[in-house]
């Protein structure tokens, strides 16, 4: 459930069957969720009026509407939402290790950030991506040390990719994932690092790793592509495979074809040559990762394998 499906629910308790809006926006996002997250961060309440955009609580546009997203005083306010919200989770950034990051590295963590807070607010409101360890322009909530905002918090899980245990979508209040980008490789263990300075400090948690069918090669490492994988998995009641196959670009599916395409590679001689094949029909076999026919022949030629129709037989052509 996300912070939209609160608020159509709120909606419909009291009987109103649609909003409208006086801002174009509505049309960017999803309009309900749009509504949702204005009220939560304190913009604009629902009230009696009427906006140009108007929408039934399907999202579908209608004629007329007796309720408007505005500044005003609101039947549907902040307090009210939040109190129905108290249940969804914080992602919380830990940036503590930021000195360790090249110029190249840090622009690409503030980046990746920004995104994150993208994605929360498709899922809940600007308050729940907590940000330690650094300052950003962003509305996020900010905090000095994460520990201070981990203290009296019951249910903790550090998404680490060196934990032992793997993320199956077990819930948590809080869900931690370091503020960590590696271009150039030299912060391997790291995260691991995070949750030992962690555990010194007191505080309880798991450590969990997302992994795609046995493997962390094809789980997209971006803190925003985290922060999907878990939103999907533990608000939207998605699988982890499903959730990483919704995020994973197609360059991270590509690494793990590379690892995966071998498996069926098979050895032929022809005319005294010996050569390797694939059957075009294998790529049936990758559904669970975003990669092309194009990217498949591309692994393929990377990796000197020829692509053959599936009914090829050697002793055809020898
Ligand atoms: C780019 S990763 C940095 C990983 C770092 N090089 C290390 O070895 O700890 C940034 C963050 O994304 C999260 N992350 C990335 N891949 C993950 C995975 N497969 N499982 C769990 N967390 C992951 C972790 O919270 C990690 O700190």
């Amino acid at each position: 459930m996300r912070l939209k499906d609160l608020l159509v629910e709120e909606l419909r308790k009291r009987g109103i069957n649609c909003i409208s809006f006086k801002t174009a926006k509505a049309f960017k996002y999803d309009p309900f969720q749009f509504a949702a997250l204005m009220i939560a961060n304190g913009k604009m309440n629902v009230c009696e009026g009427e906006g140009k955009y108007k929408f039934d609580l399907e999202g579908n546009e209608v004629d007329e509407c007796k309720f408007v997203l505005d500044k005003c005083e609101g039947i549907i306010d902040r307090e009210l939402l939040l109190k129905k919200a108290e249940d969804f989770p914080y992602i919380a950034i830990d940036c503590r290790y930021h000195y360790l990051h090249s110029e190249k590295e840090f622009k690409s963590l503030v980046i990746q950030i920004k995104e994150t807070l993208n994605v929360v607010r498709e899922y809940m409101w600007d308050e729940r991506l907590v940000i330690a360890g650094l300052k950003t322009d962003t509305n996020a909530t900010h905090v000095d040390k994460l520990e201070d905002f981990l203290r009296d918090k019951k249910k903790i899980i550090l998404l680490d990719p060196n934990a032992e245990d793997v993320f199956k979508g077990e819930k948590a209040e809080v869900y931690i994932i370091g503020g960590i980008v590696d271009k150039s490789g030299n912060k391997k263990g790291l995260t691991s690092k995070l949750g030992e300075e962690l555990r010194r400090a007191g505080i309880k948690f798991e450590s969990k790793k997302i992994l795609l069918r046995g493997n962390v090669i094809g789980v997209p490492d971006r803190l925003n592509h985290i922060a999907e994988i878990v939103l999907k998995v533990v608000l939207d009641g998605k699988s982890v495979e499903e959730a990483i196959r919704e995020v994973q670009p197609r360059k991270v599916a590509k690494w793990r074809l590379r690892i995966e395409l071998p498996k069926f590679v098979e050895k032929i001689e022809m005319g005294g040559k010996k050569f390797r094949i694939v059957r075009k029909g294998v790529i049936n076999k990758f559904d669970w990762l975003n990669v092309t026919e194009e990217d498949f022949y591309e692994v393929a030629s990377e990796q000197g394998v020829i692509v053959v129709n599936d009914h090829f037989r050697v002793s055809d052509n020898s």
